[in-house]
């Protein structure tokens, strides 16, 4: 009799990350090699409660490692945050004999994730989000290649700003975090970033706009979404500083694009250790990178814990923009 593979899902959740991709590639061929069957389902928990799946061999993975967005689709799921929605995702599993879940997401995601693991899913999370926020981890996926896009744009936007002496205020994703502002500011020698973290005083930055340092032909202030809207920060700095300036709010194109290097070798270190935990029967957790190692985290540890900002990198901003 031939004996039937274990089988196992993956889903991606919650706002879509360049990379996924590449995650679903790596965790589809690496657990292929690991004798075990590949079932994606589409669109986050929409798609385990619909039962919405393809089995996923080597060929339906090709040609997708480069490609942002997700091919298996993302949602976010309002039915899959009740018990009766939880229950009919985890019947279509069983039903399915689907034994264990990858869950590629961010820290929503991950609440979900734990639900299910209580109630006898096994499940294992791959950090997927531009925002960087989710603890237990320095990088997820998504962020860098964001932060690539970002410096792009920001650069196109100083070409033009020293042309016409002008102040630009770019605004940035993050959700409630500041850490792509941040990342930001240091990558693209901002003058000035704003972030929900803290606090700043509006009127002492115009007035040094308004001084406008030697030297300099343009400045460059950096948003978070989660601090404030750039057009009222532009707004103040226009009343208070006397002089005109000019908005670009980047939205969603950040979140789009090819995924970089970093990302793509991350989703190939990320997918194999997702993989590997779940044959050694681990549940409840997400794979992480700290210090450059490769690690596992318990999902009620990094769900309970707040990623903060690089508190030195943020002072570095401002002195390295004097
Ligand atoms: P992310 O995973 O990027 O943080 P969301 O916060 O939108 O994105 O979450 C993605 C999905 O995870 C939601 O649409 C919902 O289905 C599920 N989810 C989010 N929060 C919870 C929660 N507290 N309990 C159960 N499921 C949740
Ligand atoms: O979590 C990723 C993110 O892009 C945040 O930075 C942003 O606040 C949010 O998703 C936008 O969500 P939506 O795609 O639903 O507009």
């Amino acid at each position: 009799m031939v004996k039937e593979k274990r089988r196992i899902a993956i889903i991606t959740s919650g706002g879509d990350a360049s990379g996924m991709n590449a995650v679903i590639r790596a965790t589809t061929r690496y657990a292929i090699y690991r004798g075990l069957e590949v079932y994606g389902f589409y669109e986050g928990y929409k798609g385990l409660i619909n039962n919405n799946f393809k089995m996923l061999d080597s060929n339906s993975v090709g040609g997708i490692i480069d490609r942002g967005g997700t091919f298996l689709y993302s949602a976010r799921s309002e039915e899959f945050k009740t018990r009766s929605g939880q229950k009919k995702a985890i019947n279509n599993l069983k039903d399915n004999k689907i034994e264990g879940l990858v869950i590629v997401g961010g820290d929503g995601s991950f609440r979900g994730g734990h639900d299910l693991h209580t109630q006898g899913i096994q499940v294992v999370g791959i950090p997927a989000t531009i925002d960087n926020d989710i603890a237990g981890t320095d990088f997820s996926i998504g962020f860098d290649t964001a932060l690539n896009v970002i410096i792009d744009l920001v650069s196109k936007i100083r070409d033009t700003a020293s042309s016409h002496e002008r102040t630009f205020v770019v605004e940035v994703m993050g959700r409630n975090s500041g850490i792509i502002a941040v990342n930001t500011g240091i990558a693209c020698g901002a003058d000035y970033i704003l972030i929900p973290e803290k606090k700043v005083d509006l009127a002492k930055i115009a007035g040094q706009i308004k001084r406008h340092r030697k030297g300099k032909r343009h400045t460059l202030i950096i948003v978070a979404e989660g601090a404030a809207s750039a057009n009222d920060v532009a707004s103040s700095i226009k009343l208070l500083a006397g002089h005109e300036v000019r908005v670009s709010v980047l939205g969603h194109i950040q979140r789009g694009g090819s995924p970089s290097a970093l990302d793509r070798v991350l989703a190939a270190k990320f997918s194999k250790k997702a993989v590997d935990l779940l044959l050694e029967g681990e549940s409840d957790c997400m794979v992480g990178i700290k210090s450059m190692k490769i690690v596992k985290n318990k999902f009620m540890d990094i769900l309970e814990e707040k990623k903060g900002i690089d508190e030195e990198l943020y002072k570095l901003v401002h002195v390295l923009s004097m």
